[in-house]
């Protein structure tokens, strides 16, 4: 939200009419057209606001709004109407000065809201409560009881109070209000009976028949159709932007929020209906003999009905409207109303009724609103009285209204002028005459009691004999035909006789906002305000208590013959009593003024505005106001303002305000005649001086918003730099810090290293020296111990027997060997001769024991196994045996044969019946049977032959045909050679000179050498009478062929040779055979 510190600041072409350069009527206007263009409706004369009525709801009377100019100074913010109330307030609270707020202004120019406004500003800003809160809630709701009675829709406004008001808050000491007084000028009751075109009978009318219920309309006897009803006016009944229904129920709503009882209510309601049926009352002439007129009542309906309602007699009523009686001292003229007559009555008891009614209702509003008399209260009164009228027909309503404002004018120029005098008094400057138009004079004119206006035509009135509007305006022609202000074509100073402008039956008056003429018609009825007496005590005859109360001079018992005081009587009095009132009241006036005719929001005619202007004197108010000086401030605000301007008085003034003030001035050089400095406030006469003053400020500020821009960004720039200095820092530390800590655990663990380094070495250094000491004083025991033994023993040996160690060392053998068996026992190897484990020695000097043990056991062990052979195993093994005797370790094959079992019969000879011939040849059993290779001398080759052994000879025999080709007994074999290596080569030496040895030795070969070579040997061993066999085992030996002798050589073999074993004969001399190497 902008800031606002003064009233010129952003302002939209003036603010304060004092200040306006150059003052006229047409800057005056302009300025306001600026100002409304601007939606700033309101501009300030001094202390007086003027008001334009936006005809649209601005935004400027929220609670932010309130709040912002509670408690600020009058001339802090933009003009505003709480600027008003809030200073009217204060001051009331504060000061303890009773408040009145004037507000003027023509009809529909916002009068009535703005005394809304003010009231509700007030309420708004002073205490709060429970207490205090009802009592504010029943001020503001008894307006729109009083705008449902009193206010009417007509051309210039549609919601247009139709009588003026004053309202008197009262508050305590603390400013709370405590209740409040309303009092009421003259309501327009004419318009009961009577609308002008376009416009309507009061609000109370028409919003009864549209809002009450069913019920309560049959209650009144009513009709919801308008046009039933002669006293409503059609052409207008429903207006935009009114909702009748709503606001009867506001209405009924807030007439019981102010403390209405319910029959109140509905009495109320029914005097409403009383005077709608009255307007139904039409008459019709009745001729009666005597000649008179006389009138009747045409249709008795609605007198019926309306008689209910009031519960009055018919017939009483009926008779008041047909007969007038006249009382005068001693006797009683009884005379017949014809129709026009009976129709005045009718209408003028209507009027009467609903004025009465309202009257009544303003008495009723102050019972419930009065506030509890106590010593003394601060008041506020709010007056909204309608403004100078002047209509192409003006009557004695817009002479009395104009009077009125006349009077508001008369206290507002002496008020502002008194108000500026004592200040000047009090600021102590001189005081210099004011030139103004005083308006007493035309207060005169009106109210004077010997000669002014009203006091004639209230004469006029009591004056016996037949009495007119023109016997009225002649004697004025007389009396006041030399006065100023007051001009008529027949007065007696003749000075009008020409004008023709002017007519007859018209006067005019200058009021001191422009001429008004008056037509003097109706002046006199008016001012009269006649009700028959027969209708009043009619009327208090009624069974109806209001009725009673509001028709008092009805009572039989209180016959008063003096006639009741005149309307204008009246109104003179109760102005005389409010001018009082005011004039103990310091003043605050609101001057409303309405933009256009049209009821339009954003149009000004100036035309119009000019007129009012002129009207309400606002130039004068302007020029009054100007009189002496334009501006004047209090000194602290002054220098506040302006100090920038000079370079003594900037940034700060020491001393005081005046004397900063003083100097500020001599330093602009500002004409002297042009200001005066008073005790707290320095007066300012130009508003020329002013803008000067304002202008310079201007400029200044914009010098200061450039320093405070440069200062204020050097100090954010420096700012940003310290900053990121600081932050440099921070991350700098930080950054150190990381990297230190690093260093040191760096460092820190290469010490740690270190020293566990020089800690190992120290301790093991430690570790040594105590092991050595160990070492020391171990062998210190032992030492000590064997001495100690040594010595012991020699001590004790005396006492032992001589071989106790021998049974102490038998003992311990036996003990060691007993453990030694047992454990013998459990480890036991299997009986597996073959097995060759045996359990690990536990003792060095069991060692040989432990061997022979494994020996015995072994030796034990074969014997167990032997023992289990049968006869034919028992030969195998023996066979075995002496085949080990033999070849063991001297022949290579053997090792291949002691895997292979002997069997002997490998042809199975006696079972195949291929051998059965050689079987049968053989007379002994076949020991061994088998395929050899008898090795041919002549070339080495192999021929396979049958070899057959029996218990006295070898039979080699065709392996084909079974035909034996050589049969040798066992006798004449002497030896047998065979060689070292893994050949199957054999030689059969033969005895020399036997049958057998004719043929030569015999040389074969065979797979089972080994077999065959040891049966041999021991079949050979067995012939009782054959030497023992020869076993001749040598790589080399010599073989008898026929005649020859020749030497077989066995030789390693070549890798050509393969592994098979082959036979050459070399020579007749050498027979090689060729055995593949085993290894
Ligand atoms: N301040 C305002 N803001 C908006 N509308 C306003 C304002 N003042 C007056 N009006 C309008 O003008 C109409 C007439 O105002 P009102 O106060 O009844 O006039 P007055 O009492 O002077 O005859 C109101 O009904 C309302 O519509
Ligand atoms: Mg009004």
């Amino acid at each position: 939200m902008e800031v606002k510190t003064s009233l010129l600041d952003n302002m939209i072409g003036v603010g304060d009419m004092v200040l306006l350069e150059p003052l006229s009527e047409d800057s005056f206007i302009a300025n306001l057209r600026n100002r409304f263009d601007h939606n700033e409706i309101y501009t300030y004369i001094g202390s007086v606001v003027i008001s334009m009525n936006p005809y649209r709801s601005l935004p400027i009377f929220t609670p932010e709004k309130v709040e912002e100019y509670r408690n600020r100074n009058f001339y802090e913010l933009s003009p505003h109407i709480y600027a008003l109330a809030d200073e009217a307030y204060r001051s009331l609270r504060d000061q303890d000065k009773d408040q009145c707020i004037l507000i003027t202004g023509e009809s529909g120019a916002g009068k009535t809201e703005a005394s809304k406004l003010v009231m509700s500003y007030v309420a708004a800003v002073c205490g709060k409560g429970q207490e205090v809160n009802k009592v504010k809630e029943q001020l503001l709701q008894s307006n729109p009881v009083l705008e449902a009675f009193g206010n009417a829709k007509t051309v210039r406004n549609d919601n247009s109070s139709r009588f003026g008001k004053y309202m008197d808050i009262e508050f305590d000491f603390k400013g709370d209000p405590l209740g409040g007084v309303i009092s009421n000028y003259l309501l327009e009751k004419s318009r009961v009976v009577k609308q002008p075109r376009g416009e309507r009978n009061f609000h109370i009318f028409y919003q009864l028949l549209s809002g009450a219920s069913d019920d309560t309309l049959k209650k009144l006897k009513l009709d919801r159709d308008f046009s039933k009803y002669n006293y409503l006016s059609l052409d207008s009944a429903a207006v935009n932007g009114l909702d009748d229904a709503a606001n009867f129920r506001t209405v009924r709503n807030a007439m019981q929020i102010v403390g209405f009882m319910e029959d109140e209510v509905q009495s109320v309601l029914e005097l409403v209906a009383a005077v709608l049926k009255l307007g139904n009352i039409e008459f019709k002439p009745e001729s009666r003999c005597n000649g008179n007129d006389e009138s009747r009542i045409k249709d008795k309906n609605d007198l019926k009905e309306m008689c209910e309602l009031l519960g009055t007699e018919q017939t009483v009523l009926e008779r008041a409207f047909s007969y007038r009686t006249v009382e005068a001292k001693q006797e009683k003229v009884c005379t017949t109303l014809n129709v026009a007559q009976a129709y005045y009555a009718r209408d003028a008891l209507a009027k009467n009724l609903y004025s009465r009614l309202f009257s009544w209702l303003v008495t009723r509003i102050n019972e419930s609103i009065k506030a509890a008399p106590k010593s003394r209260h601060k008041v506020m009164g709010v007056l909204d009285i309608y403004g100078f009228e002047i209509f192409e027909e003006n009557s004695f309503e817009q002479f009395i209204i104009n009077y009125c404002n006349e009077k508001l004018q008369q206290i507002f120029i002496e008020l502002t002028l008194r108000e500026e005098q004592e200040e000047y008094v009090r600021e102590g400057i001189e005081w210099t005459n004011i030139e103004y138009f005083n308006n007493a004079i035309i207060c005169d004119l009106i109210e004077n009691h010997q000669n002014g206006i009203l006091a004639m035509l209230d004469e006029e009135c009591l004056r016996p004999g037949t009495v007119t509007d023109e016997t009225f305006l002649d004697k004025l022609n007389t009396i006041c035909a030399e006065h100023l202000h007051f001009e008529s074509r027949l007065s007696k100073s003749s000075k009008f006789l020409t004008d023709h402008s002017l007519p007859h039956n018209c006067f005019r008056i200058q009021h001191y906002a422009g001429k008004v003429l008056y037509r003097a018609e109706g002046f006199v009825d008016k001012n009269n305000d006649l009700l028959y007496r027969d209708l009043s005590q009619a009327m208090y005859k009624a069974n109806h208590s209001l009725m009673k109360q509001l028709f008092p001079e009805g009572n039989p018992a209180k016959v008063n013959l003096k006639r009741p005081p005149t309307a204008g009587f009246q109104f003179r009095h109760s102005v005389g009593t409010l001018m009082r009132n005011l004039q103990t009241k310091n003043p605050n006036y609101i001057r409303c003024i309405k933009p256009n005719d049209k009821k339009a929001s954003h149009i000004f005619t100036d035309s119009l505005v000019c007129h009012q202007v002129r009207y309400l004197g606002l130039m004068e108010n302007v020029r009054v106001r100007r009189a002496g000086y334009a501006f004047r401030q209090a000194y602290e605000p002054c220098l506040e303002r302006y100090k920038m301007l000079c370079k003594r008085t900037w940034p700060h003034w020491r001393g005081p305000a005046r004397e900063g003030v003083e100097v500020l001035m001599a330093d602009l050089t500002v004409p002297a005649e042009e200001f005066s400095y008073g005790r707290s406030k320095v007066f300012i006469r130009n508003p020329r001086t002013l803008f000067f003053l304002e202008e310079r400020r201007r400029q200044c500020l914009q010098d200061l918003a450039t320093l405070i821009q440069k200062i204020y960004r050097g100090w954010k720039c420096r700012s940003h730099f310290l900053l990121l200095k600081k932050s440099q820092i921070v991350v700098a530390a930080w950054y150190r810090r990381y990297a230190q800590q690093n260093k040191y655990k760096r460092i820190k663990s290469a010490t740690t290293v270190v020293q566990s380094y020089t800690r190992g070495w120290q301790a093991r250094k430690l570790l040594r020296e105590l092991k050595y000491q160990k070492r020391c004083e171990e062998a210190v025991t032992t030492i000590s111990a064997y001495w100690h033994g040594t010595q012991v023993r020699r001590e004790y040996r005396k006492f032992f027997r001589a071989n106790a160690g021998k049974k102490i060392y038998n003992f311990t053998i036996q003990r060691i060997m007993q453990k030694y068996f047992l454990g013998l026992k459990s480890t036991m190897p299997s009986m597996s001769p073959i097995d060759k484990s045996w359990p690990v020695k536990p003792y060095l000097f069991l060692d040989g024991v432990h061997s022979d043990l494994r020996r015995i056991f072994h030796l034990w062990r074969c014997k167990k196994y032997r023992s289990e052979f049968t006869e034919e195993k028992k030969a195998v093994f023996e066979e075995k045996l002496e085949a080990s005797e033999i070849f063991k370790d001297k022949k290579a094959l053997y090792a291949s044969s002691v895997s292979q079992p002997f069997m002997g019969d490998y042809l199975e000879i006696s079972k195949n019946p291929k051998y059965q011939k050689l079987n049968s040849a053989m007379d002994e059993k076949v020991l061994l049977a088998d395929v050899v290779n008898k090795i041919n001398r002549a070339n080495g080759k192999g021929t396979a032959r049958i070899f057959l052994l029996t218990k006295n000879s070898v039979v080699l025999a065709d392996q084909k045909t079974g035909q034996v080709k050589a049969s040798v007994p066992l006798p004449d074999l002497t030896s047998v050679s065979v060689s070292t290596q893994s050949d199957g080569f054999f030689a059969l030496k033969l005895k020399e000179g036997s049958a057998s040895a004719i043929k030569g030795d015999f040389l074969l070969s065979s797979e089972h050498l080994i077999e065959i070579i040891t049966k041999l040997h021991r079949t050979g061993a067995t012939a009782a009478d054959s030497e023992q066999l020869n076993i001749d085992i040598s790589d080399e030996f010599l073989v008898q062929f026929k005649h020859d002798k020749v030497c077989v050589k066995f030789i390693q073999g070549g890798p050509k040779n393969g592994n098979s074993v082959s036979c050459k004969r070399k020579n007749n001399r050498l027979l090689e055979v060729s055995v593949p190497s085993t290894v």
